[in-house]
């Protein structure tokens, strides 16, 4: 499967096969994948909560308006960020360049972020859109269906899996076996209207 054809067959799947476990490879490997998302100044500020326990998944499908993606998908993960990775020895993102890369970039980074709190959030949903995309068309190469996710209760769900303060929650991605293959889509506008050349 090329790149394409990952974008044009992914849907967002509601019916999961619930005894469809995936491998421990496969998830190390989707993981992986979604790690070499791109991240501004590669602060790689993503962290990928996996949820395995049966009884979180169905205390999370209670705060996700009962949808049976969440416990019924082979994995379900969690895309949250970390608001402060900016800070936190930034170093080891640019670890491996040459020197005066990193004399350049360090205090760009910090200079960037500090006392921004909207452009660290804005961040982090830049980050975590980017690396769930990249996720669900791995999914896809890899045979599986997925579905992006938001209708949860983001402060109850915050809970559950013990968030940090300095985190923020970006969405869900369920990636599974299809039951039921996705609806038809439902209304795909036409690209003139989506594409503006030079100027709004
Ligand atoms: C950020 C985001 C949140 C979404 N939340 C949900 C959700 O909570 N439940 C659901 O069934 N679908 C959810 N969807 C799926 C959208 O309804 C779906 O992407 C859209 O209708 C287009 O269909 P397609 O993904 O099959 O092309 C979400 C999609 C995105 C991008």
């Amino acid at each position: 499967m090329n790149v394409a054809q990952a974008i044009e067959r992914r849907r967002s799947v509601k019916a999961f096969d619930p005894a469809h476990q995936m491998e421990e490879a496969e998830i190390t490997q989707l993981l992986g994948l979604a790690k070499l998302s791109p991240t501004a100044f590669n602060i790689q500020n993503w962290r990928f909560v996996v949820l395995r326990d049966p009884a979180l998944r169905a205390q999370v499908r209670a705060a996700s308006f009962g949808q049976a993606q969440v416990t019924d998908a082979s994995l379900l993960v969690v895309l949250t960020a970390d608001l402060k990775a900016w800070e936190k020895a930034p170093q080891r993102y640019w670890h491996d360049a040459a020197q005066p890369v990193q004399d350049a970039m360090l205090p760009m980074l910090d200079g960037y972020y500090r006392g921004r709190e909207q452009v660290q959030r804005d961040e982090a949903m830049r980050s975590c859109g980017i690396a769930a995309q990249t996720l669900m068309l791995a999914a896809q190469e890899m045979g599986y269906e997925s579905c992006p996710m938001d209708g949860f209760d983001f402060d109850a769900v915050g809970k559950l899996i013990n968030l940090p303060a300095d985190h923020v929650i970006s969405m869900f991605v369920a990636i599974g076996k299809p039951l039921q293959p996705a609806h038809p889509r439902s209304g795909p506008l036409a690209l003139e209207e989506l594409v503006v050349i030079d100027r709004f």
